[in-house]
């Protein structure tokens, strides 16, 4: 996929089909984020693939959907949650913090995942101290977020951005998510 086209195509999704994602898929969106950039280098980063459903269902109350939307409309339903996550560390005994970091790498397992035909859900409203008892996290890590992935079962589009940041969804379920345009972000050019 052309890059312009794969950012433009590149939206948050929250509904799935049920298809499984291949263990190679799933690999391949550690290698993009391997490939990301590293502030010194030092690649703190570590990673956890959940595919198997049963452990799915576990995660699944463990994150919060779509705040901006009406409670009823934000989670997906049983049959259309997601098929395999990946849950983000940080070793901060290799570096504390990260942030940067955990940008850069999110944001290639995101555009990676699009261009596997993909939809994905980064997500930081997680219960982090839950997920660690449940997948026997060891302190050291800090749990950064988790990102949900399936097949899309869902539509978005952007729009232009008239006074709210806030998405929403159209009576056929199709999202949409304002974004400022290029001349209100430009703060000056000299
Ligand atoms: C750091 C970060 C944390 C996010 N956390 C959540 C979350 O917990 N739950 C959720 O449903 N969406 C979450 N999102 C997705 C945003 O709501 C989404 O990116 C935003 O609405 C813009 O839509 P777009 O990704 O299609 O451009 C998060 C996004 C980012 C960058």
């Amino acid at each position: 996929m052309e890059f312009k086209e794969l950012v433009k195509k590149r939206r948050t999704i929250r509904r799935f089909k049920q298809d499984s994602i291949s263990i190679d898929t799933l690999k391949s969106l550690i290698e993009y984020a391997r490939l990301a950039p590293s502030a010194a280098n030092v690649q703190s980063l570590r990673y956890i693939i959940v595919k198997d459903s049963d452990v799915c269902q576990k995660i699944f109350p463990l994150v919060r959907w779509a705040a901006n939307l009406p409670e009823s409309e934000r989670a997906p339903e049983s049959e259309r949650r997601p098929t395999a996550y990946v849950i983000v560390l940080n070793d901060t005994e290799i570096k504390k913090g990260a942030k940067y970091d955990i940008g850069a790498a999110v944001q290639n397992i995101l555009l990676g995942a699009t261009d596997e035909g993909l939809g994905a859900c980064w997500m930081g409203s997680i219960e982090r101290d839950k997920l660690r008892i449940e997948f026997s996290i060891p302190e050291k890590y800090e749990i950064t977020h988790v990102i949900s992935l399936g097949y899309p079962d869902e539509k978005s589009k952007i729009e232009p951005f008239k006074g709210s940041y806030k998405y929403w969804k159209d009576e056929n379920g199709l999202m949409h998510v304002p974004k400022i345009s290029v001349e209100e972000l430009i703060f000056k050019i000299e």
